[in-house]
Order: C-alpha cells, then structure tokens, then sequence
C-alpha cells in the first residue's frame, strides 16, 4: 500500500502586525472582549501590493527546503485558498511559474477554513493512486481583505498567512486517513458576495466583505467537529488515547478547548497559534503544524488530528502519522 507522508513543512506570516490595542481605536471593541471572546490578541496583516501567492511562494519555498526537495521534484501543487490573486489563471499556476515548475498538474481549492485540509485530502488520493509521487499542499489566504474594518464583529476575528507541506510517497503511513464534508444549506450564516458579474455591465455582485451570524456558526462548529472525531477515530479504529497532538482549525479558542475535550485531551497536547495568529483561514492548521514541528513539540511517528471548519459549510479532518 501506498501512502502519503508528510515530509517537510513550512510558513510564512506577513510582517505587519495589528493589535487589538490598535483595534480599539478604530472599532467599538476592546482588548478584553476580544481575547475573551476568541483567544485572539494580535494577527498579521498583509502589505499594500502583498498576495495570496506571495505569502504562499515563501512558505512552500519553506517546506521544500524542510522536505530536502526541489522545485523540479514536484509533480503536484495544490492551493488551499479562499482569496485568490485572480479569479483565474489560479494561484497554484501562479505559483508554479514562480517556482520555475512546468507541466505538473497545478490547482486551487476553495473550501474556505477547510480549505488546507481539502488540498490534503486530495494530494493524498493522488499519491495513493500512484498519480503523484511529491506534492506541495498549501493553505493560505489574506483574508483581512474580504473584511469591512467597521464590522466589530467580523474584523476583529482574522489574520493573513500561508502554510504549506510537502507529501511524499511512502510505503509507510503517512496519512492514514482523510475525512472531507461539505453542507451548501448553511450559506446564509457565513459568505462573501462579490464575484463574477451577473449581468452586462455589473462591475461585481455586492460588496466583498464577510458576513458572519457567528453565534449560530459557533453552535454548528462545535458539534460537528465533536462527530468528525469520532468519524476519524472509528474509521481507525484508534482510541482517543492514541493521539499524541490536536491540530485545529484556529477559529476560536473556545471551539478549540471543546474539540480537546471531546478528545479528553489536554490543553498541552493542542496547538495553539490563535493568540498571535487569529484566523488565517486556510493557512492555520498548516502553520500550527509547521509551528509546532519547528519548535520541536511535533516529532517523527507522532500521530496528530488536523480538523478545520469554515464557510460552505465545509469541514474535515485527517489523521495522520508525522
Ligand atoms: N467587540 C465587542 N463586542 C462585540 C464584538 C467585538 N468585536 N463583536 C460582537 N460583539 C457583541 C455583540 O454585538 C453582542 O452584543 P449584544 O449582546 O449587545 O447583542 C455580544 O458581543 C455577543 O455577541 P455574540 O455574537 O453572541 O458573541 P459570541 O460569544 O458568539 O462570539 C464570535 C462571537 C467570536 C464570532 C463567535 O461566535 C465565533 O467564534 N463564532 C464561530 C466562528 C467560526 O468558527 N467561523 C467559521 C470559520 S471562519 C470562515 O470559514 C471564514
């Protein structure tokens, strides 16, 4: 059997840095509401000219080079990406061209905050079927610029940023499994309009802002991601007590302290990057995976569940053995 492992992993955050100090200033919130509400203290936001590729091509680069890979070696891009450069070409081409790759099949998928988790789950089905042999999966998104800044209940909730993994094929696991959903009915309490014009001479469809009923998302979250971990570990046939790390979606530290205790996890044995990060949408869990394997938490032949939730609905999980 073939599965697909992760070799490298790697992420980028823009340098810009917004407080909820700063916050304070400028919408009818505080500090206190804030990092009560949602864990959040501070989230970087990207420069005037900065994209979505751009913060994508440095943390790929980052893997790559954590993988012991190179460019040349990838015969699959996947972008996990809700606000791509252009509405077309993709940003996977884009950033395959940066990356002086040609030929490869190169793709975006839009599952909003599941968007990484998606982009995994197909790379591994492409690895295990023998399509692909190195794949670099990326999450990354700069969501601060789907946001109305005087909107206090959405601005203050996320964060730009890009992660990425390079997966390899492996006679060892590897992913073991990926579990991806999808709910089209939720539409009316999380979306962006805007987009592609209806009719002649509409610039774009309303105004390109997140709107969010983000008390009932909560609920919603909450349950789901409590099902979709015991769907991963049934389908496994593992034990809550065989996972060594917790990998959220970082949406919101209480939905996170949910998930762990559904898994009667401690807090110590969950990555937690949403104080300094907020929501980076498709990029979190891959940036909390590189943050954690970096700073030597993560180790070789730990077993760890990434699981995301976000707009669509759309959720998923994977378990997967570093
Ligand atoms: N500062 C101060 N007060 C605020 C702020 C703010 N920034 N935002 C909202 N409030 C107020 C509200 O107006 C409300 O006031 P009221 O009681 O006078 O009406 C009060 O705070 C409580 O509002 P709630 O919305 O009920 O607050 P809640 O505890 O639910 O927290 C939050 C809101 C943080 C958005 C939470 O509901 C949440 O995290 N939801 C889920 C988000 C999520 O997971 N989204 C999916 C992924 S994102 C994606 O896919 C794009």
């Amino acid at each position: 059997m073939t599965y697909a492992r992760i070799s490298g992993t790697g992420s980028y955050l823009p340098e810009r840095i917004l407080t909820n100090k700063e916050l304070e200033s400028t919408v009818d919130t505080t500090d206190q509401w804030i990092r009560e509400r949602t864990g959040i203290r501070q989230r970087h936001i990207v420069a005037d000219g900065e994209s979505t590729c751009d913060l994508a091509e440095r943390a790929s680069r980052s893997a790559l080079e954590s993988a012991q890979k190179h460019p040349e070696d990838v015969d699959l891009i996947i972008v996990g990406t809700t606000t791509p450069d252009k509405i077309y070409p993709a940003t996977a081409c884009r950033l395959q061209s940066r990356l002086g790759v040609f030929g490869c099949p190169a793709f975006d998928v839009q599952a909003v905050c599941t968007g990484f988790i998606y982009a995994l789950g197909i790379a591994e089905k492409f690895i295990q079927s023998g399509s692909a042999k190195t794949a670099l999966v990326i999450g990354a998104d700069t969501h601060s610029r789907l946001l109305d800044w005087t909107d206090r209940t959405t601005c203050v909730l996320f964060g730009d940023g890009a992660g990425a993994v390079v997966l390899e094929a492996s006679d060892e696991p590897g992913i073991y499994s990926s579990h991806l959903h999808a709910d089209g009915r939720y539409e009316p309490l999380l979306y962006v309009d805007g987009g592609v014009p209806r009719g002649k001479g509409e610039i774009s469809e309303g105004n390109a802002y997140t709107k969010m009923r983000g008390n009932e998302v909560f609920k919603i979250a909450v349950r789901t991601l409590g099902r979709i971990v015991d769907e991963v570990l049934e389908a496994n046939r593992m034990e809550k007590s065989d996972l060594d790390w917790l990998i959220p979606h970082q949406a919101n530290i209480r939905i996170i302290e949910a998930t762990a205790r559904k898994l009667s996890m401690p807090m110590d044995r969950v990555v937690v990057t949403i104080e300094d990060q907020g929501n980076t949408s498709a990029a979190s869990v891959p940036l909390a995976l590189d943050v954690a394997v970096r700073d030597g938490r993560i180790k070789r032949g730990d077993k760890l569940l990434l699981e995301a939730f976000g707009g669509g609905f759309t959720w998923g999980a994977a378990l997967v053995r570093y």
